[in-house]
């Protein structure tokens, strides 16, 4: 059979080796996640937790709204899938992938989810794409660290619902057209500003995930204890929102801590007593701060003088992952206004000397 390759229409520097046609189809992509196939314990934990329909998802009223009007439009069309391709940005935990799960309910397809590094070479995506059904929603997680090849592959499955694969070489080369079924591409990221525009502009729909209110999360810790099996008591459910980071995966991790904790006291119902010493004990202080924060603000302070330092150096110094310092813990330190991101690196601002106690 002669070598079948993922044509790429757009100029790229590196062209995507060969593949062969069968290799695609029996090519299973690695960490491949799907509702019943997630691979870590800590997404096990989340999906038992994850709302099963959009009136369980509390919050992100917007959101919800502008997705509903679209599905229904589409569904009057007798087409999901001319909804178009969605992209959601925001820091992580606030629930975008739960969102693909709900569309592709509510559309009666199947989710395929995936994070963007497990899709590193062009048989991979291709693989993914050939697999798809009518109307499945395709998730993409992290789409931002997209290779270029991978990226630019996508435009046209996005745009026209097809696949040009390139055989032979040289003056020989041919481009087949692959038909592909319709599908709804969602795309989650971190970073906006590390999309690049043509991958952008192919999207219908571009909406921000907003950090939950504290009544929201009053309710979701609710819920997750209702779930998980205990009793919590109304001022240890607001004592968790307020520490939850505006972030519910962050709620239902302190219900679970919070769980074990009441378990270890043999009691069912987590007051605020035991609330109070589980938060001491694992120290979380009452804004939701961790070490971790906690560090990063006295490192720039007593070792930069209050900054500004740059992000690696300031990783470096913690020994913390630079992207993890980037995604997970500046922005909830910035919202809470005791970090700022300036041209020149991070700094602490005057209420973050305040809240450590600094003159
Ligand atoms: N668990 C995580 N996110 C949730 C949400 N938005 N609503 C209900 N439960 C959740």
């Amino acid at each position: 059979m002669s070598p079948i390759e993922p044509s790429n229409s757009y100029k790229q520097k590196t062209e995507p080796k060969p593949i062969k046609a069968i290799e695609i189809k029996e090519n299973k992509p690695k960490s491949r996640l799907t509702a019943e196939n997630i691979n870590q314990a800590e997404n096990q934990a989340e999906i038992t937790l994850r709302p099963s329909s959009l009136d369980e998802y509390i919050g992100q009223e917007r959101l919800k709204k502008i997705l509903m009007i679209g599905i229904s439009a589409a569904l009057k069309r007798g087409d999901s899938s001319s909804m178009g391709h969605i992209l959601l940005y925001g820091p992580p935990g606030l629930g975008k992938t739960t969102c693909a799960f709900l569309l592709s309910k509510l559309i009666g397809s199947q989710a395929h989810i995936f994070s963007a590094p497990s899709l590193d070479k062009p048989k991979d995506i291709v693989g993914v794409l050939m697999s798809l059904q009518k109307d499945d929603i395709l998730f993409i997680d992290e789409i931002h660290r997209l290779n270029k090849i991978t990226e630019e592959l996508l435009y046209p499955p996005m745009e026209d619902y097809c696949l040009d694969l390139s055989s032979g070489n040289g003056a020989s080369t041919r481009i087949t057209r692959l038909p592909l079924p319709k599908f709804i591409l969602v795309g989650a990221t971190t970073k906006l500003g590390n999309i690049s525009a043509p991958l952008r502009d192919r999207f219908t729909h571009i909406q921000k995930m907003e950090f939950y209110q504290e009544a929201d999360l009053i309710t979701i810790a609710n819920r997750t204890a209702r779930i998980l099996n205990f009793d919590l008591s109304p001022e240890a459910s607001k004592m968790i929102a307020t520490r939850s980071r505006g972030t519910p995966r962050i709620t239902n991790r302190l219900c679970r801590l919070v769980r074990d904790f009441s378990a270890h006291k043999n009691t069912n119902l987590a007051s605020a007593e035991v609330v109070e010493e589980a938060f001491t004990l694992f120290q979380i202080d009452e804004c939701g701060l961790e070490n971790t924060d906690r560090e990063i603000l006295k490192t720039l302070i007593e070792n930069y003088n209050g900054g500004p330092a740059g992000l690696e150096t300031l990783a470096a110094t913690i020994g913390e992952d630079a992207r993890t310092l980037e995604d997970f813990y500046e922005p909830f330190l910035m919202q809470l206004g005791f970090l700022e991101r300036t041209s020149k690196g991070r700094k602490a601002t005057p209420k973050a000397y305040q809240y450590l106690g600094y003159s």
